[in-house]
């Protein structure tokens, strides 16, 4: 769709610079087998965060005969072998639609506001903010994404092939991604901002990301994908993500707390439902997680607050709630629900404004 032959320097090649922040987002409706090149089976819907972002920046100059390769890579000022292949696959992934990358040499460094080990997913903020990076380059170079519209449509697509949940990390507040029927502009190729569908109430929302256990993945999130591929319940699961987003886009429009929460629960544990159907099944849910999800339904039985969870790929829960709820959250995170977290941690964050360019 990007593809454009006409981005090559003609005359003199530039050095320059781009920087940006990027957070990482919570799926609501969660995406969950995909096809083609990066294309998600059923559309999901995510609440943008604040405080779990990735910070990218990339130096370019004309590369020379001297330069080893087309890029280095830092990650927190060190390398990271690992991170470096996946960055340079995806680079000569997006040659087609950024010519200019094979003229440049790139210093990219890149660091997160969450430790590395915390269990959070940063492949959304990392994604997100290297796409927004390499289309700060183009406009730099080329006068070419001066809309707004069109420079986060661009980005959210070049995040996509990076990791399908970055594409929804380039807009404030909430983002929608793949083709549904309400939304005449969704796309499977892109992400879109939907932050004017929902309520206020949600649209400062607070989401407590509680670490139960930081292990590194027993499935990464490519494999999972790929475990939907011949599963005997995939058609069902996709049918109902689409009914859950009908329902759920709804509920953030009138600002139903309760009916969102509910479904937003049921999607999570569809999505841990299908890993433990899959064939090999996978659980990824601790012991743990298990504890604070009776917590957290004794506590809305108790309290009657709308405070409910969502779980990604991972044992760690995200509790989401209304800020005028905030102090009795708070309160019940670290009297009760912390102990069951690793060394006590958890990651107090909210909806978010999105990306930000940074100096
Ligand atoms: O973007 P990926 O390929 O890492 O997949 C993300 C999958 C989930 O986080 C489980 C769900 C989602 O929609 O973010």
């Amino acid at each position: 769709m990007y593809q454009d032959s006409q981005l090559v320097l003609k005359k003199d090649v530039p050095t320059g610079r781009a920087a940006w922040r990027s957070p990482s987002n919570i799926a609501l409706v969660k995406y969950w087998g995909k096809h083609g090149n990066q294309l998600p089976r059923n559309p999901s819907v995510s609440l943008t965060l604040s405080e779990s972002y990735s910070e990218t920046s990339v130096s370019y100059r004309p590369r020379s005969a001297a330069d080893a390769g087309a890029f280095s890579f830092l990650f927190d000022a060190k390398e990271e072998p690992a991170f470096a292949d996946r960055i340079g696959k995806y680079l000569t992934e997006l040659q087609p639609i950024f010519p200019f990358l094979d003229q440049l040499h790139l210093d990219i460094r890149s660091r997160n506001s969450f430790p590395h080990s915390s269990g959070i997913a940063s492949s959304a903020s990392a994604f997100s903010a290297l796409a927004l990076c390499l289309c700060s380059m183009e406009h730099q170079c080329f006068n070419t994404l001066d809309d707004d519209k069109a420079f986060r449509k661009k980005a959210s697509y070049v995040a996509r092939l990076g990791s399908g949940s970055a594409s929804r990390s380039i807009f404030a507040t909430a983002a929608l991604w793949g083709q549904y029927g309400e939304e005449p502009e969704s796309s499977d190729e892109f992400a879109i901002g939907v932050k004017d569908q929902l309520h206020e109430t949600f649209q400062s929302y607070g989401n407590a990301i509680l670490l139960v256990d930081s292990g590194s993945k027993s499935v990464s999130s490519s494999a999972g994908h790929r475990l939907m591929e011949d599963h005997v319940f995939a058609q069902v699961r996709y049918s109902e993500a689409r009914k859950n987003l009908l329902q759920l886009m709804q509920a953030l429009h009138s600002g139903d707390t309760e009916r969102a929460g509910l479904l937003i629960e049921v999607e999570a544990m569809q999505l841990h439902a299908m890993m433990m159907a899959s064939r090999p099944y996978v659980i990824l849910l601790a012991p743990n997680t298990l504890k604070i999800i009776h917590l957290i339904q004794e506590f809305r039985k108790s309290t009657k607050l709308p405070v409910y969870f969502t779980i990604d790929a991972g044992p760690n829960l995200h509790l989401l709630y209304p800020q005028e709820n905030r102090s009795d959250v708070v309160a019940f995170i670290e009297d009760v629900l912390v102990q069951y977290c690793l060394r006590g941690s958890w990651i107090d964050d909210r909806v978010g404004n999105g990306p930000v360019q940074i100096d």
